[in-house]
């Protein structure tokens, strides 16, 4: 009766990694119970989701090293991994939205997420035209939303106005706005295979400093005059400040990320009984709520929402 918080799987955005092959469900060693599926086994994830009321998917690829290169091409391969993914998807026609992740970083030889000069310095406008022909690809496949997760200055802007000169007005665009250079993401990158690519580089010169907060403020700010229709903000549970001054700055949906470590920090000590784990995802996805996230990005979301539903 009185509680000022509430959260049901409408709120909750599954995560998939999508790999080649058939009839694949291949384990990530560093994410207890979250696996890279090949389409055909995909779409029975997506199904059990879609049943369930969740509302939309996220689609990560783990592209193979032969198709890996400097100016992150395959990208924008209309007949990509993501891109057949999307259209296979599209063709069941679940009650499910599409939302995919706009970044070169599984395309890259380096694993970051722009093309970068000789000495490995990112180009931010450069990198921008390849999102923008990634992110037309992505629309034409049917994506629902693009979501942009490179950092690079002015992409947003220049997206919107690829998608509205292809006729895409009603693909939207979410973006990370506030992503921080973490060490949160640490499984990820083994999911995707960028973690080998990367070695011991560092994204801090395009994603934010953990440092700052403010700098959110400004970051936001200019998403939403570029023409994004709802932001990111991540990690999640060690940034919910971050959260709670976006909401009182602005009036724009934020979507709370619970990123890779945060995931299998809970998933891992709960499997080692050191507490419930429904328990505690419960808690950790009502606390995104609680500082003003009208939903969560989580790898946990098939899971909780049944929960949820009990
Ligand atoms: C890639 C991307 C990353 C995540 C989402 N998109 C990793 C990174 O920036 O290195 C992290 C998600 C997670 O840790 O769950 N641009």
């Amino acid at each position: 009766m009185f509680a000022e918080t509430s959260i049901g799987p409408k709120n909750l955005i599954q995560p998939f990694f999508v790999t080649e092959g058939k009839n694949i469900k291949d384990p990530i060693g560093t994410m207890p119970n979250v696996f890279r599926y090949s389409i055909d086994n995909l779409i029975k994830e997506i199904a059990i989701a879609a049943e369930l009321g969740i509302k939309a998917i996220l689609l990560f690829p783990q592209i193979t090293k032969d198709k890996k290169s400097a100016d992150a091409k395959e990208s924008y391969n209309m007949n990509n991994l993501i891109c057949r993914a999307i259209r296979e998807i599209k063709k069941q026609k679940f009650d499910i939205g599409i939302m995919a992740d706009v970044a070169l970083d599984p395309y890259t030889l380096n694993g970051h997420d722009g093309i970068t000069d000789k000495d490995d310095q990112i180009l931010n406008d450069e990198t921008i035209d390849i999102l923008c022909k990634q992110s037309m690809s992505l629309a034409e496949s049917g994506c629902d939303v693009i979501a942009p997760s490179d950092m690079m200055d002015g992409r947003v802007g220049k997206i919107r106005d690829s998608l509205e000169k292809n006729g895409f007005y009603n693909t939207k665009i979410i973006s990370y706005s506030a992503k921080y250079a973490s060490h949160f993401y640490g499984p990820f990158r083994d999911a995707v295979g960028s973690k080998n690519c990367l070695k011991n580089s560092s994204k801090n010169t395009y994603q934010m400093d953990f440092r700052n907060a403010k700098e959110a403020i400004s970051e936001v700010g200019l998403d939403i005059s570029e023409g994004a229709d709802a932001i990111i903000i991540k990690p999640g549970m060690p940034y919910l400040d971050v959260i709670s001054l976006i909401k009182k700055e602005f009036n724009i949906p934020i979507i709370a990320y619970q990123v890779s470590g945060e995931y299998s920090m809970l998933k891992i000590a709960g499997e080692n009984g050191i507490f419930d784990t429904n328990q505690v995802f419960i808690e950790s996805l009502i606390s995104f709520k609680r500082a003003g996230a009208c939903s969560i990005i989580t790898y946990a979301a098939i899971e909780i929402a049944k929960k949820l539903i009990k």
